[in-house]
């Protein structure tokens, strides 16, 4: 049936018809909301490429926390700022790391009332900034997993609800699982950052975690913009290692990547709208050439109409609250 007897404009004509045949809607419980965590005391210090967004210190962090779940919003991601950097990156791991002091310092402060997920990579607490270890000038795969499981068991003993491998190394989904379940961690899910790009938009994170590669680039982890088809292959790869929920990120310049992904696999999809995402829109809208909230929840509701469950994102406070209103 075409014109004049189709008029679909016919549906767009008030606010409660275009509402009542919205197809997507957003919500603060599809939102995680990161954060930096850092040593010190009375530490809220704002990130300078990233505006409303601050490093904590653990003594600032419940407050936060608590406001976060106020909103509705169901899940933090914690990145931490070690006290100093190694080749290893030993700060990533053990009892006492600013992650783990940061899992017990929240779950005080807020209970059970968030889920805390955890990024697990080595890249904030290297001094050479990569995600692994470096051997010979290259990041040696087998030999991070194992720093990298004992990473999931500290933050997973310290109570993370959620373990988030983000370092692109192959086969570290496997070696978490494993790891956890030796040491009856069994019931902390694993979130695989598993489509990974190798992309310009973590720029404003790496000035945030002071954690640019000192030398190279990490494309020979990270994925090429250009593959749709090795991203499935990488998500079908870390569902069959024993990930629960898997990633694709960055969100808005790989919406094709998220729909596909959507298609193919039952499983809990999350995408991650990263740092330069946000801080295009917040730039654009502090010179006044984008309105900031449209843009927000434009691109928010693109995410998920693309296909993803749950969306990591540094508006989530903001759209939480324009949510409620
Ligand atoms: C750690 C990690 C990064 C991000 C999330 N986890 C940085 C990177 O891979 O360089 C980026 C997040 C963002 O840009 O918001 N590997």
């Amino acid at each position: 049936m075409s014109f004049p007897i189709s008029r679909p404009r016919r549906l767009r004509q008030s606010e409660l018809l275009r509402s009542f045949v919205q197809e997507t809607r957003l919500s603060p419980k599809n939102f995680v909301y990161p954060l930096f965590v850092c040593p010190g005391s009375g530490v809220k210090k704002e990130i300078s490429s990233m505006p409303g967004n601050y490093h904590f210190s653990l003594d600032r962090v419940g407050e936060e926390c608590r406001e976060v779940a106020a909103l509705g919003i169901p899940a933090v991601l914690l990145f931490g700022i070690p006290e100093s950097k190694d080749e290893l990156g030993s700060g990533a791991y053990g009892d006492n790391c600013i992650v783990a002091e940061a899992i017990r310092a929240i779950r005080k402060a807020v209970g059970k009332n968030l889920l805390i997920a955890c990024d697990v990579c080595l890249c904030e607490y290297t001094s050479h900034g990569h995600c692994g270890v470096v051997k010979g000038g290259e990041v040696d795969n087998d030999s991070t997993l194992e720093l990298l499981a004992r990473t999931a068991v500290s933050y997973a003993r310290a109570g993370a609800d959620i373990i988030a491998p983000s370092d692109m190394m192959d086969g570290r989904v496997l070696a978490i699982r494993r790891a956890l379940d030796s040491e009856s961690l069994t019931q902390a899910a694993i979130m695989a950052y598993s489509a990974k790009y190798a992309s310009v938009f973590y720029g404003p994170f790496r000035e945030a975690a002071d954690s640019t590669p000192q030398f190279g680039d990490r494309r020979s982890y990270q994925m090429d913009p250009s593959n749709q088809r090795e991203a499935l292959r990488e998500i079908s790869l870390d569902i069959e290692e024993g990930a629960d929920m898997v990633m694709v990120k960055p969100a808005l310049p790989y919406l094709d990547v998220i729909c596909r992904a959507r298609q193919e696999f039952n499983i809990p999809l999350v995408a991650y709208q990263v740092s330069g995402e946000f801080s295009m829109i917040m730039a654009a809208a502090r010179l006044g050439w984008i309105d900031r909230e449209r843009a927000m929840m434009e691109t928010l509701t693109a995410i998920r109409r693309a296909g993803a469950d749950a969306i990591i994102t540094y508006f989530a406070k903001d759209a939480a609250r324009l949510l409620a209103c």
